[in-house]
């Protein structure tokens, strides 16, 4: 009889084994798109970290860790059809936990700056980390760039990653036990989905985010060459430290001004614009259309590389950072110095500040409501 039990007990443990060390290319996704699992090490406190590598039928590739559910690795094609990566990073977990600037990563729970770290709820005040020149950024000291998430590879024709996390009740100082899932889904056509949710016990407030880093002349040299048009006719104009004065400015007649293709390079160093000199370059918030739906936000094209890349959103702000705070001290991949804006960054959100800002778009999230945002990074060529 005792025998019995324990069979019964074990057997459920058994199969459960059997299936996490399956190869998950082969029972996920239609060939030949795939994905596969490795490992990358593990953290200080010895979590493990896997690395899955999505695949199209293509050949685009998408490296993603569960640490901070960075994306390591993110191939796209040149004008003559050469994937390289496209992506600033590490080659070890060492680099990415060594004070990484959010390479890659899921930033949670919320993207961007909440002035002095401080907001309230129906009354009560919570008071966050001030981590930048006094007020919050992305999330706090450990935020979701920092932990460890649970990977689920989905079942389908493509390939899916889903990631789990659940922030506790006042981890880093915000409200309410904070569930979350983030799916990164790789199409045919080359675009990388990512669909964000998340669930709360307790009013609170959520801007999830995506961080990467991208050049698209397979991280050689700066962005200041690369081509941007923003779908967008109005800015937040920030204080000295970032913080939005709650004004939305138009862009027309300003080197904001990205309505028509313009090089990164062209107008950066106009001083002339005290938003320029703030921001030290870009580093602010265009205001999009923001009705639900996955509209076109930006487009980004390398006329070297041939690469062109266009973002897609549902959300009512993307955040064009020009990669001013990188300043050659960190080397990547491959031995890369990563200098003064090698990288620019697209951070699809909700205004930066929002928790204080009654007239920007709400991003509060209450018990029995479901957030819920897409952003589309779709890759093509120009010749
Ligand atoms: C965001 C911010 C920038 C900077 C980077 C990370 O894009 O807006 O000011 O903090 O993250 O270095």
């Amino acid at each position: 009889m005792k025998k019995i039990i324990l069979m019964l007990v074990c057997l459920p443990m058994f199969v459960f084994a059997c299936k996490g060390s399956k190869n998950v290319e082969e029972t996920t996704v239609t060939p030949p798109s795939s994905i596969t699992k490795s490992s990358f090490g593990q953290t200080r406190d010895s979590i493990a970290v896997d690395m899955y590598t999505l695949k199209n039928e293509n050949g685009m590739e998408v490296k993603i860790i569960t640490y901070g559910g960075i994306i390591t690795n993110w191939t796209a094609p040149d004008k003559n059809g050469k994937y390289e990566d496209i992506v600033l990073g590490f080659d070890s977990i060492s680099g990415y936990m060594r004070g990484s600037p959010y390479f890659g990563a899921l930033i949670g729970r919320f993207g961007n700056r909440i002035a002095k770290g401080k907001f309230s709820i129906n009354g009560q005040q919570y008071t966050l980390a001030g981590n930048n020149m006094g007020n919050h950024l992305h999330g706090g000291l450990k935020g979701f760039d920092k932990v460890v998430w649970k990977a689920e590879p989905m079942e389908g024709k493509e390939p899916a990653l889903k990631l789990t996390y659940l922030s506790k009740d006042m981890e880093e100082g915000y409200p309410g036990n904070l569930s979350c899932t983030v799916i990164y889904t790789l199409t045919a056509d080359n675009s990388v989905k990512i669909d964000y949710s998340a669930t709360t016990d307790k009013e609170t407030i959520v801007n999830l985010t995506n961080h990467s880093y991208f050049n698209l002349n397979a991280n050689q040299g700066t962005i200041l060459d690369h081509m941007v048009t923003i779908n967008s006719d109005k800015y937040l104009p920030v204080s000295r430290t970032l913080i939005p004065t709650g004004e939305l400015r138009p862009v027309a007649n300003t080197p904001f001004d990205f309505t028509t293709p313009y090089a990164v390079g062209a107008r950066i160093n106009d001083t002339t614009d005290q938003q320029i000199v703030f921001g030290g370059g870009y580093d602010h918030a265009y205001i999009l259309k923001g009705d639900g739906k996955l509209n076109l936000a930006a487009t980004v094209v390398a006329p070297s590389s041939g690469r062109k890349m266009e973002v897609f959103t549902t959300e009512p702000a993307i955040q064009f950072y020009s990669g001013n705070f990188l300043d050659g001290k960190l080397t990547g991949k491959n031995g890369v110095k990563y200098v003064k804006r090698s990288g620019l960054c697209l951070e699809s959100e909700h205004y930066p500040d929002a928790p204080n800002q009654p007239a920007f778009p709400s991003v509060a999230l209450k018990p029995g409501e479901t957030y819920k945002t897409s952003t589309v990074y779709k890759f093509s060529v120009v010749k």
